[in-house]
């Protein structure tokens, strides 16, 4: 081997390790398995705080993109959401300079999260196209962000005694399911963490907002921190306007009509009454179709 291949051969290996090391430095080299491995013993069981045996904190918000129509039928109302979860995992310290992301569910089943689950929800989805609509960011101090997207079919008892001048208001409750009020606080993020899209409209009601609020609920099992939002819809009363009192008030008018015919025309009056009766009764009918079976006749 002459002299200067050998040279250019090893001016060739350095240059090469040179790059491979500025990658190493520059980029985030760190990922999360990697995290893991030196945070010895990670109990993915165990909250962040358990050792100083205090609760972890869980800072969450929301974004409501849609939200679609309250059926009195079946008690219930959807909305689809994008959900944010924050705490802070000092085991998860890491010395890159950036967030680290993950995307995937596998990965993130390995670090510890709060198991939050939307109590009176009657189904829940999680959206998967085009990919799974979820994130994970870990920052260099131990902060975790988990942002995800979920359709809720939330139940809702509406009081319909004063229907269709009635207002609903619907509470979603969201809580940790394997940790209590001594292991785990959830709080709002911010004065405003629920944020709703501009452009939500629903064919019969009108949200008028959606109150945030904070409690600890109390179950067999013992005490769980509580994150509650209320939502307050008022009943759009226009449809009711156009579709019944207008249609029903005309019939009853037309009624009247019988005391102006002749007194000895009684084929006529008899069958004028007939008429507005069976239209009244297929009115009330067709009204009827859309409610459930209530008995409540006062507020
Ligand atoms: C971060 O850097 C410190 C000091 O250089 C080192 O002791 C520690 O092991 C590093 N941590 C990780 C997760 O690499
Ligand atoms: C951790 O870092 C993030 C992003 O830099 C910052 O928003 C957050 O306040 C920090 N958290 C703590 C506990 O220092
Ligand atoms: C729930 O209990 C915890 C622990 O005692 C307390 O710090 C917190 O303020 C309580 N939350 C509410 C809303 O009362």
């Amino acid at each position: 081997m002459s002299a200067r291949f050998r040279l250019a051969l090893v001016i060739a290996v350095s240059l090469v390790w040179r790059t491979v090391q500025s990658v190493a430095e520059n980029g985030d080299v760190d990922d999360i398995e990697t995290i893991l491995n030196n945070a010895r013993n990670y109990n993915k069981n165990a909250y962040p705080t358990q050792f100083i045996d205090k609760p972890t904190t869980v800072t969450i918000q929301m974004y409501i993109e849609g939200m679609s129509s309250f059926r009195a039928q079946s008690m219930d109302f959807q909305v689809d959401i994008y959900f944010q979860e924050q705490w802070l995992d000092e085991r998860l310290r890491h010395n890159g300079t950036r967030r680290i992301l993950i995307k995937d569910p596998h990965l993130f089943n390995l670090i510890w999260h709060p198991d939050l689950y939307f109590a009176n929800a009657r189904t829940a989805e999680f959206h998967h196209v085009t990919s799974p609509n979820f994130l994970v960011w870990i920052y260099p101090n131990g902060t975790v962000w988990y942002d995800c997207r979920i359709s809720l079919t939330v139940i809702c008892m509406q009081n319909l005694a004063r229907y269709p001048l009635d207002s609903q208001s619907c509470t979603l409750r969201i809580l940790s399911y394997a940790y209590d009020y001594e292991q785990l606080l959830i709080t709002w993020n911010g004065r405003n963490p629920v944020e709703t899209n501009e452009e939500i409209r629903m064919p019969d009601m009108r949200l008028r907002h959606i109150k945030p609020g904070l409690r600890n609920d109390t179950y067999a099992t013992g005490v769980w921190s509580c994150a509650t939002a209320e939502f307050h819809v008022d009943r759009e009363i226009m449809h009711h306007i156009l579709q019944s009192y207008v249609p029903t008030s005309l019939i009853v008018v037309i009624s009247w009509f019988s005391f102006w015919l002749d007194v000895e025309a009684v084929p006529g009056r008899v069958s004028l009454s007939i008429t507005t009766l069976l239209t009244l009764a297929t009115q009330s009918s067709a009204a009827r179709m859309a409610l459930p079976q209530v008995s409540s006749v006062f507020p």
